[in-house]
């Protein structure tokens, strides 16, 4: 139970008391006190009025006395209008913190308490590799299904690979014409690398065979269809869809490649799924689906054989299902990949994390199945994010136009590199802890930079901001839990929290910690209902701002009195576990020495 919870309770039993009669907790409104009043809670009078059949200052006064004499929890009111003020007593505070020290999951809801969620992030083409719009998605992705997790509900991760089509037969046949045979170890470089760049090839033949069909007298259109690249690709896929068995081994080796290398970017990433979904499989089961509600009368075919949605109804366009040929579409793969998800799992909900560009993609997506008549097409979730970009003039990519994710990492690695060496704070660790904080300083740079934005936002990273150790940046945050991390050795209490009484006078940024402690589980709840891992990242940063002038203005390990001594250890501790378990829901690690 969380703090406004008990408090709530509290108020609910005593004003049972006060008019003699049953309640509506309903009526019990409980709110943070505004910064510009005294008090720590406030109570809104208003709705009790009818009870209390009095003005509303002498309800709030009459039911504030009752408080302050009957319980130890309130120690003083005042009222403001139609709002009771109320002051907590350091009693209350200091057995909140004994209460939340000894909860090693403070802040997350029971398991099992809540829905059985899917959640889709990733979802990359296997002809390029991964980019920071991917970094983006992915960071998503994961913090959100961790902070689902922590709500109570049971998360599946999965991904979505969209391993078929004529790019990827692009690739293939530029690496069979021009790759001589040469794997991605023969060439030392990642898998995926090698298809995206046989992939780019591809394209600058197919240009020159374009511009060589205008100088004949074609016209764009004309030389575009007919170049010689295009056709032969076309024929591949033709093949890949008969099953044709050099295709298929050719397609399958490499795809492999390509897993294999983006396996070790999401494994540098620190990104993982429960499972994986193909397209190749789905597309199947989208065109039968498709097939099915044709004769059921739900879709139509054109003269040309092509088959339509007709969403004009519903103020939408139509929307192409099957081409005329019969090959299937992006949409198509996206209906048998959903209807197969709650086949295979007993979900309540599925989260899909997509760029915003595919806005309209999930809302034909979601109407469609509605249509279709299946009942849960009302709770799919389009976690629609914004684009992401460096500031220009950092970092050009190979291509000139998207920043390469292992590049990315490689020079985040590199500045926090950098940054260590020039603060001289590593001074004394062996060669491979260096290199480990050098890695999770870096990726926690790049995370919670990223991840501190609201996801509907466009934003630009900067590699070098996030990685300032005296701002809003995962570094700070870690590193405050490194020095709260050595205050517990020095003080000798990693495995025994020492105890303190009650009856403590508490300083005011004391007592600010432990109210920003009993906001944690408020906040998790939010960040899961908005989806918004940002709500969980503002608020350690808080958190740790607060704890930094608590740290700075009172001492902790010298302290003569033992009580306060103890208590302040207690204090330093706790902020240290939230800042663990915050940063775990962000998918971000936290050193014990940095
Ligand atoms: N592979 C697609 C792309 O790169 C994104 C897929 C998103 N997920 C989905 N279920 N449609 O644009």
């Amino acid at each position: 139970m969380n703090i406004e919870q008990y408090l709530n309770q509290e108020i609910h039993k005593a004003l049972e008391r006060i008019f003699e009669q049953e309640i509506d907790p309903k009526q019990v409104q409980i709110q943070r006190t505004k910064a510009d009043f005294e008090g720590d809670f406030t109570l809104v009078v208003f709705p009790l009025l009818r009870l209390a059949k009095t003005k509303p200052e002498d309800a709030a006064k009459r039911i504030g006395e009752f408080l302050v004499e009957k319980s130890v929890v309130f120690d003083r009111f005042n009222v403001v209008k139609g709002f009771l003020n109320l002051t907590l007593s350091h009693g209350f505070w200091l057995n909140a913190l004994q209460d939340i020290v000894q909860q090693p999951d403070f802040g997350f809801a029971e398991k099992g308490s809540g829905k059985k969620i899917m959640i889709e992030y990733s979802s990359p083409n296997t002809n390029k590799p991964l980019h920071l719009g991917h970094i983006r998605n992915n960071l998503l992705g994961y913090a959100v299904a961790r902070i689902l997790e922590a709500c109570g509900n049971e998360v599946v991760k999965v991904n979505l690979v969209n391993d078929r089509g004529i790019h990827i037969c692009k690739s293939m046949l530029a690496w069979q014409r021009w790759g001589e045979g040469k794997t991605p170890s023969d060439l030392g470089v990642k898998g995926d690398k090698l298809v995206g760049d046989f992939y780019v090839r591809f394209d600058q033949e197919y240009k020159k065979q374009i511009e060589a069909l205008k100088q004949e007298g074609k016209t764009e259109d004309e030389a575009k269809d007919q170049a010689p690249l295009i056709l032969e690709a076309r024929e591949m896929l033709r093949k890949w869809e008969d099953r044709d068995p050099e295709v298929m081994k050719l397609w399958e080796q490499m795809n492999s490649w390509v897993y294999e290398g983006f396996d070790e970017t999401y494994n540098r990433l620190g990104i993982e799924f429960d499972k994986v979904y193909y397209e190749s499989d789905t597309y199947k089961k989208g065109k039968e689906l498709v097939l099915n509600h044709l004769e059921k009368g739900l879709l139509k075919k054109k003269e040309d054989g092509s088959v339509w949605a007709d969403l004009t109804e519903d103020k939408l366009d139509e929307k192409i299902l099957l081409r005329s040929d019969g090959t299937s579409v992006y949409m198509t793969q996206d209906l048998g990949t959903a209807v197969q998800r709650f086949a295979d799992y007993d979900i309540d909900q599925h989260v899909y994390v997509v760029g915003n560009e595919q806005d309209y993609h999930f809302k034909v997506l979601s109407l469609i199945l509605k249509k279709m008549g299946y009942e849960w097409a009302t709770q799919l979730f389009h976690l629609s994010y914004g684009m992401v970009e460096l500031p220009s003039g950092k970092m050009k990519s190979r291509e000139g136009t998207v920043v390469d994710a292992d590049d990315l990492i490689d020079t985040m690695i590199s500045t926090a590199a950098k940054a260590s060496a020039d603060s001289g704070k590593l001074k004394g660790m062996s060669k491979a802890d260096i290199e480990y904080v050098h890695k999770i300083v870096a990726l926690g740079a790049l995370k919670y930079f990223i991840l501190k934005v609201d996801p509907k936002k466009n934003m630009l990273f900067n590699p070098e901001e996030s990685i300032d150790f005296n701002g809003n940046t995962g570094p700070f945050i870690q590193y405050t839990h490194a020095r709260i991390r050595s205050l517990m050795r020095k003080a000798d209490i990693e495995n025994q929290l020492p105890q303190f009484p009650l009856s403590i006078d508490l300083q005011p940024k004391e007592q600010e910690l432990i109210q920003q402690f009993g906001h944690f589980p408020n906040v998790v709840a939010e960040a899961g209902k908005s989806m918004n891992p940002g709500i969980v990242a503002n608020y350690l940063f808080d958190l740790v701002k607060i704890f930094n002038q608590f740290y700075h203005d009172h001492s902790v390990l010298n302290e003569t009195d033992e009580d306060v001594r103890n208590l302040r250890l207690n204090l330093s501790w706790q902020t240290g576990q939230i800042i663990k378990n915050g940063m775990w829901l962000l998918g971000i690690d936290v050193p014990e020495r940095m």
